[in-house]
């Protein structure tokens, strides 16, 4: 197991440190940059499917659902489809309207969660297509959906998942390109833009794991913390959400995720001088809007851990510790700012002695309801 942990303490940390690769190895031989084209057999062999879908509905659980979230953003951004997210054991049990006009992604690292399974032949006998993202090759899910393509993230030992996340958005992002393209939304200028800018990502990311040293001081102040707080707006939002699931699995620190704006419909009343509160404020993407939240946490004496651009001077002035990510695409930044949160979670759970890899009561798939 020491071998092949690599040297690193715990498969978590590991796993934080191959994202960069593993982006890589899930882009790799699909995105062409220089032929200005993403090759994807699952997308290619039914890309009218997509066409002609009224919406694309995603399922999943857990942390692959907050990919899902990130990329219903994504698809209507850039591909203009409508989407809807899904946790898939309420999918399943709701009675939901599926007609054959509808594509369903169902996303999971595993390929084997239960629910989500069981929403596949949901959807299948309503004649939905449908469509998987999974990591494990020849998973139960992989099998069950009528086409997909998959992450290649690699073995994620770690219950806590981090570089399947990264890459099933990886994925995801690919395929609203190929959507934007086809649909005619993005011209080959557009396109062009993101796919030299993708594959700029695993440097990106890589310069994010250098956030590291001081994300492990900033995780000694905030360890013994009973609650602590994530916001985010756009992108950012999923990133929160996943943030505060990394560390209440990990650390057992109770954590929620938040919209930033939606703080003031409740969260805000927790906040005082003991509540940290993690923001994540990249440059693009309302950020006039998230300093502004950033200035009413302050005034009520949260303690403000932010993510930002790096260069950034406004949020620096407001927060009690400021961790950078470089710049990239508005839609991109998920694969960034992701990083810090991943690694504050992972070393606060070590600080407080918990079982990283394997944390209490929770199961690397869950294949039963
Ligand atoms: C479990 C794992 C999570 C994972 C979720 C969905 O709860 O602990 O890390 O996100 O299942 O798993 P899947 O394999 O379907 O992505």
């Amino acid at each position: 197991e020491e071998i092949e942990k690599g040297g690193f303490d715990h498969f978590m940390l590991k796993e934080i440190y191959e994202q960069p690769r593993a982006i890589l190895d899930t882009y790799r031989g699909r995105l062409l940059a220089k032929e200005g084209i993403i090759r994807m057999a699952g997308i290619d062999q039914n890309m009218e499917k997509f066409l002609n879908a009224n919406r694309i509905i995603i399922v999943a659980c857990g942390t692959s659902w907050h990919a899902g979230l990130v990329a219903e953003y994504i698809f209507e951004d850039l591909a203009r489809i409508p989407v809807e997210v899904e946790y898939a054991s309420e999918f399943r049990y709701r009675n939901p309207v599926v007609t054959e006009n509808d594509v369903l992604i169902a996303i999971s690292q595993s390929g084997e969660t239960a629910d989500t399974l069981a929403a596949i032949k949901l959807a299948k006998e309503k004649g939905a297509f449908v469509f998987g993202v999974c990591n494990v090759v020849g998973s139960s899910i992989a099998r069950e959906t009528d086409a997909g393509a998959y992450t290649h993230a690699g073995p994620e030992i770690g219950v806590a998942s981090t570089k399947a996340f990264t890459t099933q958005i990886t994925v995801l992002t690919l395929l609203a390109l190929k959507l934007a393209k086809a649909k005619g939304v993005f011209n080959s200028t557009r396109f062009h833009e993101y796919l030299t800018e993708l594959e700029q990502i695993p440097a990106k990311v890589e310069r994010a794991l250098l956030t590291n040293p001081l994300v492990e001081i900033i995780a000694k102040v905030y360890k013994d913390s009973p609650n602590c707080l994530y916001l985010g707006r756009g992108y950012n939002f999923p990133v929160a959400l996943e943030g505060a699931l990394k560390l209440k699995e990990i650390s057992y620190i109770h954590a929620e995720g938040y919209p930033a704006a939606e703080m003031k419909h409740g969260p805000i009343a927790l906040i005082d001088e003991h509540m940290p509160v993690v923001v994540i404020a990249t440059s693009k993407g309302h950020y006039e809007k998230i300093v502004s939240n950033i200035q009413e946490i302050k005034s009520r004496k949260g303690k403000i851990i932010a993510v930002v651009t790096e260069g950034d001077v406004q949020v620096r002035e407001l927060a009690d510790h400021v961790i950078e990510v470089p710049e990239t695409l508005e839609n991109l930044t998920p694969l960034l700012t992701t990083i810090p949160l991943q690694l504050l979670s992972y070393h606060i759970a070590v600080m407080r002695g918990c079982n990283v890899d394997q944390p209490r009561n929770l199961a690397k798939s869950v294949t039963v309801e």
